[in-house]
């Protein structure tokens, strides 16, 4: 029998099977011809794409045509600041980076303060708003461009957005929500509002500029529901439907087929943490998938495929040498898993050193990057 799991943008729970989530919410797999045609354009591909960490999309093919007839697009993207960033966040942010280097994209960042005050009961509004501004510091530390990124949170950008917002709520029943999302008569009536607000920004350069244009959204595929919402009612109002893109998730420290979350504070890794404490985390929590003995070890060899150092390794190794080497060494049980987690320790101490130095840097350019009315 299918095991049973739960993927919403609120609650992801047991071991995800991306597989049949194609099927179920309707997206489809990202293709090697998908690929190929990408890096006619790319030159080469990220390695979130080389290993299938972006595994879904729909209608690339689409966005590609249009970017093809010299359409060019814009990338969405976004958060609920509920807390400080964690290393999960940053998937779909790397990637989106990357994509605006490559294509010459704008970036319309959302920070969705009302989503996190109103699906979270012990936040208040204020403080989701100031966590938008500290989040916001992560996203310009991966070094987004200044003049082609828009970061805004919707409490502060809501002259704008609440018009737009309001016509998408006016197509959206309550019986779809609730097919999209479990929602039940006890959610409350600002948490069925909500989705029309993450609707707006996946046209709202369109409306902006009094022309469409296309719109590409990378995020993980727990998102999903939401624009499905928005897919079938922006065409109702006269724009394009968005493309999106959907990776898999980073897993949790403690088991290799969730979700890394917040709500399990020891089983993630923020981007604010010390040296200290990452190595402490991966050496205490990270799942291993070594023997009980170093001599069973010696002899049969690790599960790399369970084993959360090595799938971390997957997401921030960039090198495919190097990542294969670590997968036949662990598995042939040359490789340890103490040492596998310092390969690990070692990668994430580099990439958050850099990180947090460009994240305090980011405060004094925090406001050229930050729209609100
Ligand atoms: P949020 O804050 O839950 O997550 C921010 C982004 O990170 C992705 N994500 C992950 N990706 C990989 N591994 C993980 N473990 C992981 N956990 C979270 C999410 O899919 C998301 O892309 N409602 C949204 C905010 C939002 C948004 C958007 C996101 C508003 N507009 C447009 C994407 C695109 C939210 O609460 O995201």
């Amino acid at each position: 029998m299918a095991k049973k799991f739960t993927v919403t943008p609120w609650k992801v729970e047991g071991e995800v099977d991306y597989g049949r989530l194609i099927r179920e919410f309707g997206t489809e797999p990202i293709t090697d011809s998908l690929l190929a045609r990408i890096r006619k354009h790319t030159g080469e591909l990220h390695h979130f794409l080389r290993r299938k960490i972006f595994f879904s999309h729909r209608e690339m093919g689409w966005l590609l045509d249009q970017y093809e007839r010299g359409d060019k697009f814009y990338l969405y993207t976004g958060r609920g600041p509920s807390g400080n960033t964690h290393l999960g966040h940053l998937v779909p942010w790397l990637f989106t980076k990357w994509l605006q280097d490559k294509f010459d994209s704008e970036l319309w960042f959302q920070m969705t303060d009302d989503e996190k005050f109103l699906f979270n009961d012990s936040l208040s509004l204020e403080e989701s708003n100031s966590m938008a501004y500290e989040n916001a510091l992560d996203v310009i530390a991966l070094g987004f461009k200044q003049g082609k990124t828009f970061i805004f949170a919707d409490t502060d950008y809501s002259k704008t957005l609440y018009k737009h917002a309001l016509k998408v709520s006016k197509r959206l029943t309550v019986s779809t929500a609730k097919a999209a999302f479990g929602f039940t008569d006890s959610n409350t009536v600002g948490q069925y509002f909500y989705t029309s607000m993450q609707s707006v920004p996946a046209f709202l350069p369109s409306a902006l500029k009094g022309k469409n244009i296309p719109c590409l959204i990378p995020h993980a595929i727990d998102q999903d529901p939401h624009f499905r919402i928005t897919r079938d009612i922006v065409p109702k109002l006269g724009y394009y439907k968005p493309a999106a893109i959907h990776s898999v998730f980073l897993p949790s420290l403690e088991g290799p087929k969730g979700k890394m979350s917040s709500s399990i504070g020891e089983s993630a890794v923020y981007t604010t943490d010390t040296p200290e404490l990452v190595e402490k985390k991966i050496r205490k929590y990270a799942f291993s998938g070594g023997r009980d003995t170093v001599v069973e070890h010696r002899k049969k060899g690790g599960n790399p495929e369970i084993d959360v150092s090595y799938q971390w390794l997957r997401f921030f190794e960039e090198s495919d040498e190097k990542l294969k080497a670590v997968h036949g060494d662990y598995k042939s049980g040359r490789l340890l898993t103490g040492e596998l987690k310092q390969i690990l320790i070692d990668k994430l101490t580099v990439f958050l050193k850099r990180h947090q130095e460009a994240r305090e840097k980011a405060r004094k350019v925090l406001d050229r990057f930050v729209i609100m009315d």
